[in-house]
């Protein structure tokens, strides 16, 4: 049965409550051979128009390609496309999910802007090569849902985050939870930079999750410290212009950040977090870092 959260009086079970999931194992990258900003869809891309340095986007993504053999995570590369500048950003396509039984499941998004919807099918044949079972949206029910960009998964939880309002419509949750078998906690974005959840809102552990708080409603940040012990938050500076809060937390030890959060890695540094700093200037000029650049998978 499908449980949509939006307020703390709607919350009918506690973290205890929440049954586990596994640590994802691999992580799926997509080439920025095709790399680049060609359109305006969100504030960030604006006068970036035709300014990506190639070279140093590849330069860029080779070192995180690197950072997560290193963590120990399967890799999975997969080539760019013609035509699809954005693809490098392959949070935003799906959204997996694996059962308590062990079986995989994807639900396949329905991309906001035109320009992105072709996207999608060459991110569905990864999942077929990898016999995950294979959901698609009925959009007839909504607009639009952008995948790990709006909808995140607690760490290790059966809790699904959903961000909603600029790339994904609310109602999407009410399916995705059905689909999922999962109680969704939905939040509403508020600041057009803060398009996608995944922009102000990074789960680190079980416990601990770094925000940006104006990019959220009243509502919303009650839900967030009603199951987070430690939220950590990232200044405007820092999550404007580094996307601090778009890091990822793969084990629930070492975060991947843009370079320059020195006052968010303070923080995550005395939470006992260990923090690797990445340049992703580039990727920055579309709207995107860390986070976005890659799809947890298991
Ligand atoms: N230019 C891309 C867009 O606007 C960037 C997407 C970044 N992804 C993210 N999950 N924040 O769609």
């Amino acid at each position: 049965m499908a449980k949509v959260i939006t307020s703390v009086n709607e919350l009918d079970f506690g973290f205890g409550d929440l049954r586990s999931m596994p640590v994802p194992e691999k992580v799926l990258l997509v080439k920025p051979t095709f790399f680049s900003v060609e359109y305006v869809i969100n504030p960030h891309m604006e006068g970036h128009v035709g300014n990506v340095d190639k070279l140093q986007a590849q330069n860029e993504w080779e070192h995180l390609r690197s950072a997560y053999e290193e963590l120990g995570l399967y890799v999975h590369v997969e080539e760019g496309q013609r035509g699809y500048p954005d693809m490098v950003f392959c949070a935003n396509q799906s959204l997996p999910n694996i059962t308590e039984e062990g079986e995989k499941q994807v639900v396949m998004s329905v991309m906001y802007a035109d320009e992105r919807k072709g996207e999608v099918p060459f991110i569905q044949k990864v999942y077929e090569e990898s016999s995950y079972d294979i959901v698609h949206l009925d959009s007839s029910r909504f607009n639009s849902f952008e995948g790990m960009g709006d909808a995140i998964w607690h760490h290790q939880k059966r809790l699904l985050w959903g961000g909603y309002g600029f790339r994904t419509s609310k109602d999407v949750y009410e399916i995705i939870s059905d689909t999922f078998d999962t109680p969704v906690i939905a939040l509403e974005l508020t600041k057009p930079k803060f398009y996608h959840l995944d922009t102000c809102f990074c789960v680190l552990d079980e416990n601990s999750v770094l925000i940006y708080p104006a990019a959220f409603t009243d509502e919303g940040l009650e839900l967030i410290r009603s199951i987070f012990t430690n939220v950590i938050e990232a200044t405007k500076y820092e999550a404007e212009k580094f996307f601090a809060c778009n890091a990822t937390c793969p084990d629930g030890k070492n975060v991947f950040i843009q370079q320059g959060c020195v006052d968010v890695n303070h923080k995550l540094k005395d939470a006992g977090f260990k923090v690797h700093e990445f340049s992703t200037y580039e990727f920055l000029k579309s709207g995107g870092s860390v986070f976005c650049m890659k799809m947890l998978l298991w």
